[in-house]
């Protein structure tokens, strides 16, 4: 994450070799190209066979030290329009100016699977002037939601043509509802955490009324519209979030940071389906497996027993977020559903779980039985080894959590996107609406309230790591 420009990649998808797919040339291959984050599609190749060419180049903004470019190659003639035909992952290295042109073997996802294929890439880093990033450097696309908080959009990096999404808060707003110390919290979180199943911040900076902070953009929207369309998920596909929740709650709790809004609007999918979790407003740092903390917070669909009785609490809290949310993907309804608020705390109290007839396994049963625990210190996860048991669920008997942190499952589910501009994930409550970084009234804050915000314009790049690495 910086303030700051630092420097670019210039990625050139040149041509294919050797594609074949059961025995087959594919007719239409075209790629995902992913660095740090950020997603684009080539076009579909121009001939088929070892004449398969793609020519097309695209620049990414470098905010990373060691970010690494991931290509996956589909056909869009493939099966149900899209057949996945290899993925390789490499770490470009830094070194200005040097055009680094090699054939690359593709990897399948799936040891079963027997890809073929070689792509040709041609890369090339440059270092930019290091001038500080401003709202100028952005055009607003869309509005992609709002809060009480401020507003997150949908920009494009002006130089590179790179789509974020961008949330801007208003200052006066933060500190009228005491969310300066929350807002400090979220940055800090995202500075520090790097997971694949967490968004990214790349870049933030501030004037005197606003913060803004550039985040990956997340193509596929919220999860809580993709249930909402089909109002239950198969067992296979709530596994397989759940198990990604997993990984991304886990990093978390081992940066000892407690999450506690675990929730489908803030879990969101990507260009090829695997989960985000964004929203870090909430987390709770300097939390041990055993430190506990008493604020009440939360969505109360969600909240654990031991938050709505005032107790202390600890990251299990998040365990029991992911159960909900488990049996909500599975039956439609969070477990403990009511209208009446009331009602549902006291549900989440002091009613048994009850399954509706069919919609859960008999595995499935026991996990959330044992995510559903009142009793913190029973639940599954609540120990010093925090997921290491839930991993080793049955439940959880056909996934390879190693295969999946390095994303190499390919998701039962991937987005339907136009483009990569394509906001129809999104609601179109807010992506009707005129995009516009909103005049605010100049601030009024004093010195001492503006110097709460002091830290949020930092360059924590690396410079050290840039100039070994650039070093020929
Ligand atoms: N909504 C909130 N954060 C987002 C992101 N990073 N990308 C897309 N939509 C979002």
């Amino acid at each position: 994450m910086s303030s700051f420009m630092k420097g670019i990649l210039i990625v050139k998808l040149v041509e294919a070799r050797g594609l074949t797919k059961r025995g087959r040339d594919p007719g239409r291959p075209y790629c995902v190209v992913g660095y740090d984050g950020t997603e684009v599609l080539t076009h579909d190749a121009d001939g088929v066979g070892d004449g398969c060419v793609w020519n097309q180049a695209f620049t990414f903004d470098v905010c990373q030290a060691n970010a690494e470019l991931n290509i996956a190659v589909w056909d869009r003639a493939g099966s149900a329009g899209n057949e996945f035909l290899g993925t390789f992952k490499i770490r470009p290295t830094r070194i200005p100016n040097k055009v680094n042109d090699t054939w690359f073997k593709l990897i399948p996802k799936d040891w079963k699977e027997r890809t073929k294929g070689e792509i040709h890439l041609a890369l090339c880093y440059r270092l930019v002037d290091a001038k500080p990033v401003t709202i100028d450097d952005f055009d607003l696309l869309k509005v992609l939601g709002k809060g009480s908080f401020g507003k997150v959009m949908q920009v494009r990096k002006k130089d590179t043509g790179r789509i974020y999404a961008m949330k801007i808060l208003v200052k006066d707003t933060l500190v009228a509802r005491d969310e300066v110390q929350h807002t400090k919290a979220e940055r800090h979180v995202l500075a520090q955490c790097d997971n694949p199943f967490l968004v990214s911040l790349k870049y933030c900076f501030q004037t005197p009324e606003k913060i803004y902070m550039v985040l990956d953009y997340v193509h596929g929207g919220e999860l809580f519209l993709h249930l909402q369309k089909v109002t239950t998920f198969s067992d296979e596909r709530a596994k397989f979030y759940t198990a990604e929740l997993v990984v991304a709650l886990e990093h978390l709790h081992a940066h000892n940071i407690i999450y506690r809004d675990l929730k489908p609007e803030n879990v969101l999918l990507d260009y090829s389906g695997h989960i985000v979790l964004t929203d870090f407003g909430l987390c709770k740092e300097n939390m041990e497996y055993d430190t506990q903390t008493k604020t009440f917070c939360g969505t109360a669909e969600y909240l654990a027993p031991e938050v709505l009785k005032g107790q202390g609490y600890s990251r299990s809290v998040d365990w029991w977020s992911l159960g909900v949310l488990l049996y909500e993907m599975l039956t439609g309804l969070p477990p403990f559903y009511s209208e009446n608020t009331n009602l549902m705390y006291k549900k989440i109290l002091y009613s048994d779980i009850n399954f509706p007839p069919n919609a859960v396994s008999e595995v499935g049963q026991d996990i959330l039985r044992g995510f559903l625990k009142r009793n913190p210190e029973e639940r599954l996860g609540a120990g010093p080894d925090d997921a290491v048991p839930i991993k080793a669920h049955p439940f959880f008997a056909e996934i390879d959590f190693d295969m999946l942190v390095s994303k190499k499952l390919l998701p039962p589910f991937k987005p339907h996107l136009k483009n990569l501009e394509d906001v129809s994930n999104f609601d179109p409550e807010f992506t009707v609406e005129t995009p516009k970084d909103s005049f605010v009234d100049p601030t009024t804050l004093s010195s001492t309230l503006q110097n709460e915000f002091r830290g949020f314009s930092y360059v924590d790049y690396d410079e050290n790591a840039l100039h070994q690495a650039s070093r020929p």
